[in-house]
């Protein structure tokens, strides 16, 4: 140690720095001698516990937001759910596998976030991301070279880059833009998908209300004709936010919902919450995960 308060007295000085940190140790509060079990859920458990305590009914949505359906088995009872920020985890044995592994693949924090984000939505799971275009790139992996996506024609730039360029020359989609707002356009647009020699929509994109012209599209009307035709509907709802329109109450198979927006403005100081997919199952989500529909 250079100079400093510390040096006065000679001690610090004369500490190896081994020493040094077994102090530090020593001073550390002491878990509980009891470990106890985490109490997370996977994400079909959710489902299956929320039917058999029927809570979302009774749940209010301020209620739900203030209230996680999952609690952390924090040892120290903190408030606020305490962050894992590591990336491995050990396993209790060479055969024997825990909950997590590794933090790409699942995290404790980030299952309780998506857990949440479920049950606001009255969704059967979600995927949280680090932005609302890497959603949005994720839910195209669900159509296969040769099938069509239908979306509407006033979206948000970046959604209509990613429709106009990637989807079309790197994915090998059909990209099919009608007006949202009308219903008979939508369906006229998937039957004529659904004709011989077409390339049958497989994916209805709806962002309502729509940026920038903020019109509203009728998402229960589209998702019905939809289903109809063996389409999916994802629903971008970043400007409403869950908190005013629950696209899978209204008939979606999914909902994104990018948190720069309503959940999150812009450069606020909850800058780090990231943006998620709500799925209803069980036309989703292994498919996010294991490729086209
Ligand atoms: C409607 C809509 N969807 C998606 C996005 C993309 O979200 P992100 O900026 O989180 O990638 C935006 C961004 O402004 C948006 O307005």
């Amino acid at each position: 140690m250079a100079s400093g308060g510390a040096n006065v007295t000679g001690t610090r000085s004369t500490r190896s720095l081994a020493h040094r940190f077994s102090l530090c140790r020593r001073r550390a509060p002491t878990f509980p001698a009891k470990k106890k079990k985490l109490m997370f859920t996977t994400r079909g458990d959710l489902r299956a516990r929320s039917a058999q305590e029927g809570d979302k009914v009774s749940r209010s949505i301020q209620t739900r937001l203030v209230h996680m359906t999952d609690k952390l088995d924090d040892p120290f009872d903190s408030v606020a759910p305490p962050i894992y920020q590591t990336a491995t985890f050990n396993q209790p044995g060479a055969t024997d596998f825990g909950p997590y592994d590794y933090s790409r693949s699942g995290n404790p924090t980030r299952t309780l976030l998506e857990n949440q984000m479920a049950d606001i939505e009255n969704a059967d799971g979600a995927f949280a991301f680090a932005s609302g275009m890497a959603a949005i790139a994720t839910v195209m992996r669900l159509v296969k070279p040769g099938e069509s996506v239908l979306a509407g024609n006033d979206i948000y730039g970046g959604t209509q880059w990613f429709l106009g360029k990637i989807a079309p020359n790197k994915q090998g989609l059909h990209v099919r833009h009608v007006d949202m707002t009308k219903v008979d356009e939508v369906r006229a647009a998937l039957e004529e998908g659904a004709a011989e020699g077409n390339a049958p929509v497989k994916l209805v994109l709806i962002e309502s209300p729509t940026n920038p012209r903020l019109e509203v599209c009728d998402i229960a009307a589209i998702s019905a004709v939809a289903k109809e035709h063996g389409a999916v509907v994802c629903v971008d709802n970043s400007i409403m936010a869950p908190i005013f329109q629950r696209p899978i109450d209204l008939g979606a198979e999914i909902s994104m919902t990018s948190a720069t927006k309503v959940r999150r403005p812009r450069s606020s100081a909850h800058s780090n919450y990231p943006s998620r997919l709500t799925v209803r199952l069980p036309i989703l989500p292994a498919q996010v995960h294991r490729g086209p529909l």
